[in-house]
């Protein structure tokens, strides 16, 4: 039993509609990284709430060091030296680097003997000596809403460790890391397996969990169905089990048949608020039927191009044409009506209305349009079995169907949501940003493939991505943006991701 730093035992957790976690049971060791791999939905987060303390189970028991324990708040799983890194990050935005690690724990010193005041002093040195320990570089008296995600991240580990955490549970780390942020967090994770830590990983990346991870527990809706050595069971292994069928990695693609230009970009140039050029000059054109990609490291003015071309902001000066037709001054609302369809970055912020439910944010695009609405009445039966149809389609799980609210669905499922509707516009041109992020590979492989058919039908197709495999499997085109310009534009066929890569980093000729 010893064996074990952490047990759950047959754990069972139901929400309205669903059971989140049925009958689930996992062992964990002591100083070893434990993988939590399972499509979206399946119930990872659930079960790593629970033994953070942020959820009751309904059935089951957790032993840690051997003891049953009895959660009722996060504070209670602290107490017992656990420590999460949620998928969406908690920290007090307008506070410092130093006060978010010692919130509630704050060193206290006594001025003139009796006063009490939080010695900052003592804390910011000791953050200091962790952050030396572990090679999380952080400056202390930084307040976090400067901080870019990796560094708030780094803020969010660090914080676990000063409260002595020795259990750590990380959920979806990686997900809004670039490519060289990840290799330096599976450093530290190794790091802190080594100095006698234990971690649980979860991740929907297979090739992050064979270079860190010892074992792997994969859960499918709900359920536990394997614990696999890592060493020993191959990639397509692990995925097949996870999804329950077989996987393919790379997307089968036709050769392109270009069709008749759709987008015409010309010297384009975005300032950001403090009149700084974050796009400079960019001209680029897509045809109907290819899939242009934009790659370049997070924040090289990638965001910035799609925002201008929707109309969510203001270009500085350049044109864009759709199918010919100036749009440059036309309203969000009206570049959707010439044919265009988007799928944003920040889907919680701009994609999707987090307290409506599933039917009504699968309509949004429609409802009031015929037949979904006659001179103002909308027809629920309509919008409803539409809804219902794209639910089928694209495979979206929520526990309540097309009634559940989009608040409690699982990343996954709300990015197809957004994704469904998007495509079903029929537009001339679809913009893709990082369309599959925090998606199982199962649903990546369903999205690639649903791009893939557009494409064929004859849409234009830009993708703005940060996953250069994503990249390499579907683009026709490649366009490296490096600091808001295109350092290199070329038919995807005549690079290799290597070539790619180093574009990526500002190396010009090769
Ligand atoms: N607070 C909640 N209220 C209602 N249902 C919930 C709640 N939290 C999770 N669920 C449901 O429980 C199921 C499991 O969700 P969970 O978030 O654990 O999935 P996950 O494996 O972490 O998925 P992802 O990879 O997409 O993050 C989902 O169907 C989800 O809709
Ligand atoms: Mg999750």
């Amino acid at each position: 039993m010893e064996d074990y730093i952490v047990e759950m035992r047959n754990i069972t957790k139901r929400f309205p509609g669903i059971v989140a976690n049925d009958d689930v049971t996992i062992q964990v060791k002591r100083s070893e990284v434990f993988a939590l791999l399972g499509e979206n939905g399946a119930g990872k987060s659930t079960l790593m709430s629970i033994l953070f303390g942020l959820y009751e189970p309904d059935k089951g028991e957790i032993y840690i060091r051997g003891n049953k324990v009895r959660f009722r708040s996060s504070n209670d799983a602290t107490a017992h030296n656990i420590g999460m890194v949620h998928q969406h990050f908690k920290l007090v935005d307008n506070y410092t680097v130093a006060e978010n690690i010692v919130l509630g724990i704050e060193p206290m010193n006594r001025a003139l003997g009796i006063l009490p005041y939080v010695d900052i002093k003592t804390a910011n040195r000791e953050i200091s000596l962790l952050s030396q320990k572990y090679g999380l570089e952080v400056n202390p008296t930084d307040k976090i809403e400067d901080l870019p995600v990796s560094v708030r991240q780094r803020v969010e580990i660090l914080k676990m460790l000063y409260r002595e955490a020795d259990i750590l549970i990380f959920d979806e780390p990686t997900a809004v890391l670039t490519p060289q942020e990840i290799e330096f967090l599976l450093k530290i994770i190794d790091e802190m397996r080594k100095s006698g830590k234990t971690i649980i990983l979860i991740t929907h990346k297979i090739e992050e969990i064979k270079k860190i991870a010892d074992r792997c527990a994969i859960l499918h809706r709900g359920k536990l169905v394997a614990v696999l050595d890592v060493e020993s069971t191959s990639s397509q292994d692990m995925a097949n089990m996870m999804v329950g069928r077989m996987v393919e990695f790379a997307a089968v693609k036709q050769p392109p048949r270009y069709r008749e230009t759709v987008l015409e970009v010309e010297h384009l140039s975005v300032r950001n608020a403090n009149k700084f050029e974050v796009v400079k000059d960019v001209s680029f054109k897509i045809r109907g039927g290819e899939i242009f990609a934009i790659a370049g490291v997070a924040g090289n003015g990638q965001g910035e191009i799609a925002d201008a071309i929707t109309g969510m902001i203001q270009p500085h000066s350049g044109t864009i044409k759709l199918c010919g037709k100036d749009i440059s001054g036309l309203s969000i609302r009206q570049r959707v009506e010439a044919g265009l369809s988007y799928i944003p970055e920040d889907r919680q912020g701009t994609g999707l209305f987090l307290d409506f439910n599933l039917d009504q944010n699968l309509c949004l695009r429609k409802y009031y349009k015929k037949p979904f609405a006659n001179q103002h009445i909308l027809n629920f039966s309509e919008l409803e079995s539409y809804a219902g149809i794209l639910i089928d389609k694209y495979d979206i799980r929520s526990a309540q169907g097309i009634k559940t609210s989009l608040r409690s669905m699982s990343g996954g499922n709300q990015q197809k949501a957004i994704i469904a509707r998007e495509i079903e516009e029929h537009a001339k041109l679809i913009i893709f940003v990082q369309p599959t992020r925090g998606l199982d590979i199962g649903a990546i492989e369903y999205i690639h493939k649903q791009i893939l058919a557009e494409r064929e039908k004859g849409v234009a197709i830009l993708l703005i991505s940060l996953e250069l495999d994503e990249i390499m499997n579907l683009a026709d085109t490649i366009g490296v943006l490096y600091n808001g310009e295109f350092l290199k534009i070329a038919d995807a066929s005549t690079m290799t991701s290597h070539d790619v890569g180093r574009y990526m980093m500002g190396v010009k000729g090769q």
